[in-house]
C-alpha cells in the first residue's frame, strides 16, 4: 500500500517532467514558445478585455458571405457542395485533430477562395492544416493563387508531428510555409508581396498579437479584399474595425468564440 502510494507520487511528476522536456527538446522551439508565453500571459494581460456579445449578434457563415459579397445563398450552397468530404464535419471518421479549425472556418475559407479567386492569401497559424487545405483545394479548383502560411516550429508531438501534416502532397505546389513567430515573419513577407487579397489570422489569440497582425496586414490587403480572424475572444478585432471605420461581422461556430470578417 505505502509502496504503491509512493510509486504514484513519484511516477506522476516524473512522467509530466519527461513530457515537458520532450516537448521542449529543440532549443529553437523552446525559445519561440517561451517568448510567446511571456507576451501572452505577462505583457498582454493588462490589455485583455473580453467582448460582450450574445448569440443574437452572431450570424451563420453562409449568411456572412452573402452579406459581405452580395452573392446569393443558392450559389453559395452550390459552391459549398464541392467542399472536400474529408474536411467536412459530416465525416464520421474524422479524427480529433488538436488545434484544428472548425468546420465553419474551413468552409468559410473554402467558399471565399472559390468566389474571390485570389492571387495571394496569407494566413498565420497552420496547426494540422485544415484552413490551409481548404484554401489550397479551392485554389487548385480555381487553377489560380498562392497561399503563404506562417507557424512556429513544430512541437513534434504525437498530435502534431509536423506543421500542416494534413495537407495532401498534390496541393503543396501552391503553398509556401514560413516557420517562425508572425511578428518576425509577417512584415518581411508582406513587404515582398506588396499586395494581398486575403489575410487570415489563426495564430496566437492574444490581444496584442491579434491587433499586431491586423494592423500589419491591413495596408497590404487590396481594396475590397478581406481580413478574416478566428477566435474573437478579446477586443482587438472590434477595436481594429472601429479604428478603420469598418463594421465587423461576427460568425458563429462550433466553439466558444466567433470568427470575424471585414472587407477593406
Ligand atoms: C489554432 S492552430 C491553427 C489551426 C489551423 N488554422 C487549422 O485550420 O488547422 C494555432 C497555430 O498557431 C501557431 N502559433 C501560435 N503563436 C504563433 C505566432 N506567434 N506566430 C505564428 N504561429 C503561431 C501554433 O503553433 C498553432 O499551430
Amino acid at each position: 500500500m505505502i509502496v504503491n502510494s509512493l510509486r504514484v507520487l513519484f511516477f506522476i511528476p516524473i512522467k509530466k517532467t519527461i513530457k515537458v522536456f520532450k516537448f521542449f527538446y529543440n532549443p529553437k522551439f523552446a525559445y519561440s514558445w517561451i517568448i510567446e508565453f511571456i507576451d501572452d500571459k505577462i505583457i498582454t494581460k493588462k490589455h485583455r478585455r473580453y467582448v460582450n456579445f450574445n448569440d443574437n449578434s452572431l450570424i451563420d457563415y453562409k449568411k456572412a458571405i452573402n452579406v459581405i459579397t452580395k452573392t446569393n445563398l443558392s450559389e453559395l450552397k452550390n459552391i459549398e457542395s464541392n467542399f472536400p468530404d474529408f474536411l467536412s464535419s459530416e465525416n464520421k471518421n474524422l479524427p480529433n485533430f488538436s488545434w484544428a479549425a472548425t468546420n465553419e472556418l474551413a468552409k468559410l475559407t473554402y467558399i471565399i477562395t472559390k468566389l474571390v479567386k485570389p492571387k495571394v492569401v496569407v494566413e498565420t497559424g497552420v496547426g494540422p492544416g485544415m484552413t490551409s487545405w481548404s484554401i489550397l483545394q479551392a485554389m487548385r479548383e480555381n487553377k489560380k493563387g498562392h497561399l503563404y502560411s506562417i507557424d512556429l516550429p513544430t512541437p513534434n508531438t504525437k498530435n502534431m508531428p509536423e506543421v500542416g501534416y494534413l495537407i495532401p502532397g498534390q496541393l503543396k505546389e501552391r503553398w509556401g510555409l514560413l516557420i517562425g513567430p508572425s511578428k518576425k515573419i509577417l512584415p518581411n513577407l508582406l513587404s515582398e508581396l506588396s499586395v494581398i487579397d486575403i489575410f487570415i489570422h489563426d495564430s496566437r489569440h492574444s490581444f496584442s498579437n491579434q491587433l499586431y497582425e491586423y494592423e500589419t496586414s491591413w495596408p497590404s490587403i487590396k481594396n475590397l479584399g478581406f481580413l478574416i480572424s478566428d477566435d474573437i475572444s478579446n477586443d482587438a478585432f472590434i477595436k481594429f474595425s472601429k479604428n478603420n471605420d469598418r463594421k465587423p461581422i461576427l460568425i458563429k461556430q462550433n466553439k466558444k468564440f466567433p470568427i470575424g470578417i471585414i472587407k477593406k
